[in-house]
């Protein structure tokens, strides 16, 4: 899944000197609709937007993975537990995917997926706010996949057409299962609130923990806040379509009149849609805070890279083993 999240200066620029002639091919291509791909020439600042990118929402699938891991073996039912074990499964899958689209990427500057782990664990590279988020109950697992994959679905399909091809193309299929995913969130979300009594406080419980986090999860709204203009470098270059208040406003239309239609309540008086305006009006939650928990001082930060990290030694075997140098011919 996840979003590209804002945070400090963009100190890259557009082409160096000499490169004009290239900047405008490459930027008609753009406008014409084209896909760029791997081999192509590109200007630095579309590189590294997207390596950027594409090694957070990676690694950011992979990080997601952690906390429903932590539900496979409590599950109520062999039915839930091979649904959530499967979305695991896929997860995974779509962090290999998009890291090996960053790989290639990376290729001038000569850094690896090896170079993303380090830079994963030593702070450098930031994975999604919601996953540094605590999964207390059942209702957690239910509300990642119904919530935070349907705000992934809706980020992800604002970059479906995205111009660099082999992004493009990874989301096509990841679009595809993540459709799954809310769909299997949604179908454990149902049966709590038609449940007893217990389970619709357990669902209300959970969504009043994670409505900051949700609204957090499209990054702040301009660049009047973050004093960064990374959105609208991604817009220029057409990786995205959409500014984070239009997906978040997205986001509200589409999940605010379900929530309200199984008698949920959000923890935020000041909700309500101002037709005049044509948008919600909700109250912001603390940017400070998110900024804390993007670098890795959310209330679950440390484990989940620990965890990470020991999942990472671990492996070391089977990553030297399939090493291309230690191969036979
Ligand atoms: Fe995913
Ligand atoms: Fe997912």
């Amino acid at each position: 899944m996840y979003n590209y999240v804002e945070d400090g200066d963009s100190k890259t620029t557009a082409y160096v000197e000499g490169d004009q002639d290239k900047y405008e091919q490459f930027m008609a291509r753009i406008e014409a609709g084209e896909k760029i791909e791997a081999d192509d020439w590109m200007p630095d600042e579309y590189r590294q937007s997207l390596i950027k990118l594409i090694s957070m929402h990676g690694i950011s699938e992979i990080m997601g993975a952690l906390p429903e891991k932590e539900w496979v073996p409590k599950a109520p039912t062999l039915k839930r537990k091979l649904g959530i074990m499967a979305k695991v499964q896929d997860e995974m899958g779509h962090g290999q995917l998009l890291l090996r689209v960053a790989e290639d990427l990376m290729k001038p500057y000569e850094r690896t997926r090896e170079d993303l782990m380090d830079d994963l664990l030593n702070g450098e590279l930031k994975f999604h706010n919601v996953f540094h988020m605590p999964t207390k109950t059942w209702a957690d697992a239910g509300l990642v996949g119904w919530l935070v994959d349907g705000a992934a679905i809706i980020s992800q399909t604002n970059m479906l057409d995205a111009s660099y091809g082999p992004y493009q193309r990874a989301l096509q299929r990841i679009c595809q299962e993540e459709v799954f995913h809310a769909q299997h969130g949604e179908a454990i979300i149902m049966a709590l609130a038609e449940g007893t009594e217990h389970q619709r406080e357990i669902l209300q419980e959970a969504l009043n923990r994670w409505w900051p986090a949700l609204l957090m999860f499209f990054g702040p709204a301009s660049k009047e806040t973050t004093g960064s203009s990374k959105q609208d470098v991604m817009i220029k270059y057409k990786i995205r379509k959409s500014t984070n208040e239009e997906l978040r406003q997205a986001f509200l239309d589409k999940y605010l009149p379900r929530v309200f239609s199984l008698g949920l309540t959000v923890p935020d008086k000041t909700v309500h849609y101002d037709k005049a305006e044509e948008k919600w009006i909700y109250q912001q939650p603390d940017w400070d805070e998110f900024k804390q928990i993007i670098r890795n001082k959310g209330p679950r930060s440390k484990e989940r890279l620990r965890l990470r990290e020991i999942a990472y030694e671990n492996n070391r075997w089977v990553r030297q083993a399939l090493a291309p140098e230690t191969v036979e011919v």
